[in-house]
């Protein structure tokens, strides 16, 4: 679609309707975020895509894929943008820093800080760095200073910046970026814990971060020095079940090439979640508590059923030395309600499915509704004794913290595997 194919009265008319729509779902909370929403033109950063597809306030449009079709870059979708500058609190006069360039970001950040302030972006890929600055002068926002690079190393010419705001999926925080954020600074980043991502504020506190609130959402990964491989378990033969860990095997994958093969245990725990509910503070929870914590996704193509997860694609899930657990639901009474249960496989089955339900159960009971963990980010070498209490997710470049109101970690809350008569 070229420009003048485009009736700009058109896209006001549905860049009106995405604003309402993310007011309207409390995506967008201030004026300010409000307001510049409304006035950047998102479709000029988008011009092969249909001014509906464009201004789509859930969706985003893809810009360009790898040699394997995998998604490497695109403009993010409206919802995810709102929410990552209301995390930003991005005002007049402020010096900010986006990493991963798209332009439309980087128009909505210049429109907040003003002619008094200064936006960077940055991007691994030329060819984005060349789209978003053509893009960006073509609508007036040529004041943007874009640079082509990896963002391990940040941008140190224009540092310091109040606000760095990351978009693109990050494993760890690289030193330059808490280097390069001025004393009271704040760093809004999509950051992978535990195969969890989460879009998290961090405010600048000396050598370490501390973050302020976490939301979910999902991002294409980083590339370069910051990419970051996670490591998977296939526990049959065939490849249709995956156990994904993002932080190294907890386990000898061997331990669990039979486990399949045993019945399933099954342990419910009369914990019940509304269908629309979001639970995302049982998801870190139970990366927090459980030392084997990882991802389960089932293949499409090879699904024989072995397992029911409510998810194929993504489900929490647990290992031990001899078997694995995952989350699952089952209906309830309530149409509008399911109920969380534990399915596992392999010699220990049992007990592990008890741990687990004894897990979601102190979640229900200690953590739920409540504003999920504090997180930290403190430089790599830092002693045990100088972090928060909390469970430790070690990163090449930071030890991240996670801590709950009560404090569990893995060590005190781990259940005793009691082994019970049931699936053993
Ligand atoms: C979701 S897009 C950015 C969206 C953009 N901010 C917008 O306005 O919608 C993520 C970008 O991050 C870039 N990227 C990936 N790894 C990077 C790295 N190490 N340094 C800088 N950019 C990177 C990708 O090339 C991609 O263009």
């Amino acid at each position: 679609m070229t420009e003048t194919d485009v009736d700009p009265d058109r896209a006001a008319e549905l860049r009106g309707q995405m604003v309402d729509a993310l007011v309207a779902d409390g995506m967008i909370i201030s004026a300010q975020v409000e307001a510049v929403m409304r006035t950047v033109p998102r479709h000029r950063f988008a011009p092969d895509a249909s001014l509906d597809e464009a201004y789509a306030p859930y969706k985003a449009v893809f810009t360009k894929k790898d040699a394997h079709g995998v998604i490497t870059s695109s403009v993010s979708a409206p919802q995810i943008q709102a929410m990552m500058l209301e995390q930003a609190e991005v005002a007049q006069g402020m010096r900010v820093l986006e990493i991963g360039s798209g332009g439309y970001n980087a128009a909505l950040l210049a429109e907040l800080v003003g002619e008094a302030g200064e936006v960077t972006t940055i991007d691994i890929d030329p060819d984005v760095t060349a789209r978003a600055e053509r893009l960006l002068a073509d609508t007036g926002y040529a004041r943007v200073q874009v640079v082509a690079g990896d963002a391990e190393d940040g941008v140190a010419a224009s540092a310091p910046y109040d606000r760095i705001l990351v978009t693109v999926g990050a494993w760890d925080i690289p030193p330059a970026w808490i280097a390069q954020l001025a004393p009271k600074g704040r760093l809004v980043v999509p950051l992978r814990i535990k195969g969890l991502t989460r879009s998290i504020a961090f405010d600048h506190a000396e050598d370490h971060l501390v973050g302020t609130s976490g939301q979910v959402c999902g991002f294409v990964p980083m590339q370069g020095a910051g990419r970051h491989q996670e490591q998977q378990v296939l526990v049959t033969g065939t490849g249709e079940i995956a156990l994904r860990f993002d932080d190294g095997l907890p386990v000898e994958p061997s331990s669990l090439d039979n486990a399949v093969r045993t019945p399933r245990a099954e342990s419910w725990t009369g914990v019940g979640v509304g269908r629309q509910e979001p639970f995302d503070t049982l998801q870190l929870f139970l990366a927090t508590v459980l030392p084997g914590f990882c991802i389960m996704a089932v293949d499409p193509d090879l699904d024989t059923g072995l397992v029911s997860p409510s998810n194929k694609w993504f489900s929490m899930a647990t290992v031990d030395d001899r078997s694995f657990a995952y989350l699952t639901t089952r209906p309830t009474a309530d149409p509008q309600s399911v109920e969380f249960g534990v399915h596992a496989f392999g010699s220990g089955r049992a007990a592990l499915a008890e741990t687990v339900a004894a897990q979601v159960r102190a979640w229900d009971q200690e953590q739920r509704g409540g504003p999920g963990p504090r997180i930290e980010v403190h430089p790599v070498g830092t002693p045990d004794d100088q972090l928060p209490a909390g469970r430790v997710v070690d990163k090449r470049h930071s030890r991240v913290t996670l801590s709950w109101s009560a404090a569990p970690t893995a060590d005190d809350q781990a259940v005793p595997h009691t082994p019970t008569a049931q699936g053993e």
